[in-house]
């Protein structure tokens, strides 16, 4: 049972390699089961499954990737097939930051490309009340207790959900949402 808080390079979802412990997995069904997103958002599409398994809720799901596209064909063609919204863009141009948040409420939001310090100060400021912005790779990349975070925190009503099981089940996620 352990294993599946343990981040290992080649777990894999559908088949083909996701980023996420299974643990992670978990928290996020239950965080999509007890909230009606509209829409998702991942920020860094690595090699495609991540998004693939919020498709599968039925929401609207887009996921961004900047210039290179590290999907194999078999995952391209699952994309079209679940009608997954695959946008070649960068990310952390401020300009795309409103475009790529212009999407129907309430949405999730989740970030893990190469900044994520910077996703989060860029994104958090477009969230409206109800939506959800989970930031992977704590303590690695994203440091929500560092003073600038807690700052945006506050400022942004942002409120934190089950942050101590987040850590317990090795997610390596920090999940928020906005008040
Ligand atoms: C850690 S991987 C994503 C893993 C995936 N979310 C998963 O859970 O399986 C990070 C991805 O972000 C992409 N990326 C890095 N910087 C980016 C940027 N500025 N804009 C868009 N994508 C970016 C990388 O090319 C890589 O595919």
């Amino acid at each position: 049972m352990d294993g599946l808080r343990i981040r290992n390079q080649d777990e894999t979802f559908a088949g083909c390699i996701i980023q996420q412990t299974y643990s992670a997995l978990w928290h996020l069904e239950q965080i999509i089961m007890k909230n009606k997103f509209k829409t998702v958002i991942e920020l860094g599409t690595g090699h495609g499954a991540l998004c693939v398994f919020f498709s599968l809720h039925g929401q609207e799901t887009f996921t961004y990737q900047w210039e290179n596209d590290n999907r194999e064909i078999r995952v391209k063609e699952l994309h079209e097939c679940l009608k997954i919204h695959f946008v070649l863009k960068d990310v952390l141009k401020e300009c795309n930051v409103k475009e790529i948040m212009s999407v129907n409420r309430p949405l999730l939001l989740f970030c893990d490309n190469g900044n994520k310090e910077k996703e989060f100060e860029l994104y958090t400021p477009e969230l409206k009340k109800g939506d959800y912005i989970i930031v992977h790779d704590r303590e690695i990349e994203f440091f929500p207790n560092s003073e600038k975070n807690l700052d945006i925190e506050k400022r942004n009503n942002l409120i934190r959900i089950n942050d101590q099981e987040m850590i317990n089940d090795g997610t390596l996620l920090t999940v928020y949402r906005k008040d």
